[in-house]
């Protein structure tokens, strides 16, 4: 029998890219987006249906899950990949932009498993892929401290689940994936900032321009991570976390080779 993926953010990057190759791969493909009205690429693809769902809005979850759900009958995957960045001095940060980050990191997923728990449940089978970060894992750049706690969150939330879905025979997977191209995500990221202040001028400046880098060489193709979310999928991978690409993988060696008093260390010294 075809399956179904349902991909959260599929109106760009990974989310866009995913729904592309689940379809050509045969799959049905529930994208989901906050403004299907906007959309041109995936309406031409004959096994892909769109649902508007921004994952801040509960009724949108909802609506969109139990809409999917009717359209297809079964949903086999979720892929909570929809994610945005607030960077900048913690300091400075606004109460909308700290809830912004934790509702549509964290809050986010929530919901939507919230909605897919009574069908998965029903069929006894089911699969949560949520798309985290080496961000998720360990700490890497200064500013960027409230991404980290909605990555690592994420991470926790999915680690605690495993041990009540895993007896129902849901199973859960992240994606750890480090700075990939072909995104619009540093063009989403709200910065905080107080013009007044200087103190922290140095590190924000260096991770702005970290972020603005578009070498490829720096960059990992997005279709390495896109083939490891189908390689999850359809359980050619069957490890809980996958860490996907070289910055990453890099990042992780090095924090893993030494005491945590080392690696902060080392990381601060790249920025001041
Ligand atoms: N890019 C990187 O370097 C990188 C590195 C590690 C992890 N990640 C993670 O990878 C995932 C995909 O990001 P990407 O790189 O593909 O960036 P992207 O192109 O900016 O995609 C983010 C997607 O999330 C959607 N989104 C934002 N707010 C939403 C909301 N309230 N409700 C529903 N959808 C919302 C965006 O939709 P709109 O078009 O409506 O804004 C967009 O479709 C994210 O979870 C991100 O944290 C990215």
């Amino acid at each position: 029998m075809q399956k179904t993926i349902f991909i959260t953010g599929a109106s760009s990057g990974l989310g866009k890219l995913t729904a592309c190759h689940f379809a050509a791969n045969g799959w049905n493909v529930a994208a989901t987006m906050r403004s299907p009205e906007k959309e041109t690429e995936l309406t031409q693809i004959k096994n892909i249906a769109i649902f508007k769902l921004d994952v801040t809005s509960p009724t949108q979850v909802r609506e969109a899950v139990a809409a999917a759900i009717n359209a297809f009958g079964k949903i086999d995957v979720v892929v909570n990949n929809a994610g945005v960045g607030a960077y900048g001095p913690l300091e400075f940060a606004k109460e909308e932009t700290i809830d912004w980050q934790f509702n549509v990191n964290v809050k986010g997923p929530i919901q939507v498993i919230q909605a897919f728990l009574p069908h998965f449940r029903e069929n006894k089978s089911g699969m949560f892929i949520n798309i985290s970060s080496f961000m998720g894992v360990t700490t890497a750049v200064p500013v960027g401290s409230l991404y980290n706690m909605s990555k690592f969150a994420l991470e926790g939330l999915t680690e605690g689940l495993y041990y009540e879905l895993k007896p129902l025979g849901i199973e859960l997977r992240l994606v750890e994936q480090g700075g990939s191209s072909g995104n619009n995500f540093k063009d989403a990221v709200i910065w905080n900032e107080n013009p007044a202040v200087t103190d922290y001028d140095v590190i924000t400046n260096k991770v702005k321009s970290l972020m603005s880098h578009t070498d490829p060489e720096l960059l990992d193709d997005p279709q390495i991570i896109v083939d490891t979310i189908y390689a999850l999928a359809t359980k050619q991978i069957q490890q809980f976390r996958t860490l996907v690409g070289a910055s990453g993988q890099g990042l992780m060696a090095m924090r893993n080779s030494m005491p945590i008093e080392n690696y902060l260390e080392k990381m601060e010294s790249f920025f001041v």
